[in-house]
């Protein structure tokens, strides 16, 4: 038996036309989900479906128009069915000083960070508790959990996807739902590259494994929590940060 089996379930990934997310739809439709990939990139998410082939639909949506958000969820369930799995992926992360950060940007980053992820569980949640299954898997960060020097904005709202995994988790786990976060630490992504090569080197010296994260091994975990065996895991945020954050 395959633990990780996905077949017959449904996944909608946001921010899932590059880096992470792109890695986490490839491991759910992999492991044979249906995935609908949800981006504002909107040539870049009709590539990363085109990738995967069969069993993948981009959706072109502004994670930070709520109205549109509502719609993008009509469109995955009109073209392949309700959704079982629910990965918050998509995330803004200016790297900027306390006093460089204006209430717009403050607001931009809540907007697609939190606001969207909320918003976005509690519609696809709602079918999921009446069908009684439900997989919903937000990512986090290490910056959620441990300061950094700059990104104030960007470690507040990571800080509260992981109190807002709880409160989901809490009042979803009897209904067959449940409710996780990853946390991670430096990936290989786009997101990565703007910080520039010297501030990325300086980063990873101080990485206990040496080096920083593939996007494939965090996607392995969301896969894991994705599948029917993880069921009686919910509330939990997953540290996975090659060794930055030992507890
Ligand atoms: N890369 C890292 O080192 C790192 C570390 C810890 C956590 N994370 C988290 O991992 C997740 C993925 O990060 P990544 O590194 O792949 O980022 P990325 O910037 O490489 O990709 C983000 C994706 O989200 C999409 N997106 C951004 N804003 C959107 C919006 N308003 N509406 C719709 N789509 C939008 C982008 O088009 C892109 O496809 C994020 O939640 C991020 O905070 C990343």
């Amino acid at each position: 038996m395959n633990i990780l089996d996905l077949s017959g379930r449904t996944a909608m990934v946001t921010g899932a036309a590059h880096g992470l997310g792109a890695a986490i739809a490839d491991a759910l439709h992999t492991h044979g989900a249906q995935v609908a990939l949800l981006d504002h990139d909107a040539p870049a998410n009709r590539d990363t479906a085109a990738h995967l082939g069969s069993r993948a639909v981009a959706i072109t949506a502004d994670l930070a128009d709520l109205d549109r958000l509502d719609n993008a969820c009509a469109e995955a369930v009109q073209q392949l069915g309700p959704v079982d799995i629910l990965v918050n992926n998509a995330a803004m992360a200016p790297m900027r000083g306390l006093w460089d950060i204006d209430p717009t940007e403050w607001d931009a980053v809540f907007a697609v960070n939190v606001r969207a992820a909320f918003f976005l569980t509690r519609t696809i949640a709602a079918g999921m508790r009446a069908r009684g299954f439900g997989r919903i898997v937000n990512i986090a960060s290490l910056s959620g959990q441990q300061a950094r020097p700059t990104g104030a904005h960007y470690g507040v709202s990571k800080a509260a996807l992981i109190a807002m995994t709880r409160s989901f988790a809490s009042e979803l786990a009897p209904d067959g739902v449940t409710v996780n976060a990853v946390a991670p630490g430096m990936i290989e992504t786009p997101m990565v590259h703007t910080i520039g090569t010297d501030k990325k080197a300086e980063l990873t010296a101080q990485i206990p494994v040496g080096r920083i994260a593939a996007p494939a091994e965090i996607a392995g975990l969301v896969a894991y929590l994705a599948s029917d065996a993880a069921g009686f895991i919910t509330g939990a945020t997953y540290d996975i940060n090659g060794g930055v954050l030992m507890r």
